[in-house]
């Protein structure tokens, strides 16, 4: 790269200061299989013999395979996956390799690479967030008819099933497939062909490259072409986003798995211990997870300022985009998998669960609708129990012990069927309206994403 133009050898810490190989060598298939493509293209053009496309295309599969079986051998000095793949075709074979690179740039090179690559992941994440709804229905199935209480501001609030609370992160998953999905889709163009940033007069077929290498489209504008990281982008935040999911749940399991809480157990598998104190079981796995949260989250912002004050149209700022970019993916495969897998292991403790459902407290908001059915307008109906709830918690009488004299004083209409009001069954099978937590919907639910995840 340097020979025609430079006297001097790059400085050793220019070297290692921009070195990408030592990270982007992970773009070695995409770069062979975008590279033979190309090669293909220029054979067709005319540039290649079909003995030239040959040796170049067995070379780099052969290149190919040292890589994966860890017998290649990387050189810094030649800065990227891009230069050490070519430069070692081109000692093997001679002119046909230093062909290899015509009408192309290693910045049309590098972003159609990110893509193929980015675009085997998002399956394998999809894949990920396939698991783990599983998982999550698997533990909703085997617990359902459990009730929990439903939490506001972290405040008893109303029963709800365990299951309807699971069923939310796997709502909340469906999601970032479908971001994913928009991710890959949107990712589906060609770039090869947009040169350095004007195209070549070695004008190739880019539709056919495109065809070869499984892309909907070419892109449509040679300087974006090269330097477009939209896609990435897009990746980065919907890894984002499902990490914020991810910490959620972990959150859950965290404060579940606490004495205070005691809702749920993790298999010894899952947990860990203190070095010093003997009696712990320490729910590490979900914490970890919250933090590396902090990543995702970093990473997106990481890139987003590369980008922002870039002049058109490549620059070398944006090798900065695939550390980010391999770290997100990394970080939310292993988030999935570890999630899906405790999940998979929780034990629910269903005596402290319905210790917890059995607060009459939870019934509150049942008793001002009875009030709303009887005639009462509902802000009355409020107030009057927000009464009785507070006479509870002077007194430390149970709210569903109240004696009757002070029922009838204040809210006659409730004494006849008083003590019934307060089951959580009877509460969760008057919500019948779609969405909501009656045992029979969230069956139908369960049932619906039995058959998706089928
Ligand atoms: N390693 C570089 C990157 O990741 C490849 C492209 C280099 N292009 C260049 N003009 N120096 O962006």
């Amino acid at each position: 790269m340097r020979h025609g133009r430079f006297e001097e050898s790059m400085s050793t810490l220019l070297r290692d200061y921009g070195e990408s190989v030592s990270f982007d060598w992970r773009l070695y298939r995409h770069d062979i299989s975008g590279s033979i493509a190309h090669a293909r293209a220029l054979k067709t053009a005319g540039f290649l013999t079909e003995d030239e496309f040959t040796a170049i295309e067995t070379g780099l599969h052969a290149i190919g395979g040292e890589i994966t079986n860890g017998e290649f051998k990387f050189s810094i000095d030649l800065e990227d996956i891009h230069m050490n793949i070519e430069k070692e075709l081109t000692r093997r074979i001679g002119d046909a390799g230093a062909k290899l690179h015509t009408g192309r740039s290693r910045n049309d090179q590098v972003a159609t690479d990110l893509r193929l690559y980015l675009r085997d992941e998002i399956v394998v994440l999809q894949s990920g967030v396939r698991t783990l709804q599983t998982s999550l229905v698997g533990l909703a199935e085997a617990n359902e008819g459990v009730i929990i209480p439903g939490y506001t501001h972290l405040q008893r609030a109303q029963p709800v099933p365990l299951a309807h609370h699971l069923l939310a992160y796997v709502e909340m998953l469906e999601r970032d497939h479908g971001r994913l999905a928009d991710t890959a889709e949107r990712m589906d163009e060609l770039p090869l062909g947009s040169g350095a940033l004007a195209a070549s007069t070695l004008v190739l077929d880019r539709e056919s490259i495109a065809g070869e290498l499984g892309f909907s489209r070419v892109t449509q504008n040679s300087l974006d072409g090269v330097s477009d990281r939209d896609f990435a982008l897009e990746l980065l935040s919907a890894l984002a986003i499902l990490g914020m999911h991810l910490s959620r749940l972990s959150e859950d399991i965290v404060l579940w798995t606490t004495s205070e809480f005691g809702f749920a157990r993790l298999s010894d598998r899952h947990a860990t211990g203190s070095s010093l104190m003997p009696q712990k079981k320490n729910p590490d796995i979900a914490e970890l997870t919250r933090g590396k949260t902090g990543r995702l989250y970093g990473n997106l912002f990481r890139l987003l300022t590369v980008l922002k004050g870039l002049p058109m149209a490549y620059n070398r700022d944006l090798q900065e985009d695939k550390e980010a970019v391999f770290d997100s993916v990394d970080t939310a495969r292993m988030a999935l998998a570890v999630t899906a897998e405790m999940m998979s292991a929780l034990q629910i403790n269903k005596d402290k669960v319905a210790e917890a459902v059995s607060d009459p407290f939870l019934l509150a908001t049942d008793l001002a609708e009875e009030l709303v059915r009887k005639g009462v307008p509902f802000r009355n109906a409020h107030d009057l129990v927000g009464k009785l709830a507070a006479e509870s918690s002077r007194t430390g009488v149970p709210l569903d012990q109240l004696p009757k004299e002070f029922l009838q004083e204040l809210c006659p209409e409730l004494l006849c069927g008083w003590k019934e009001m307060f089951d959580p069954l009877r509460s969760l099978a008057a919500r019948t309206a779609p969405g909501a937590p009656s045992l029979e919907n969230v069956r139908t639910r369960l049932a619906y994403w039995r058959g998706v995840l089928a």
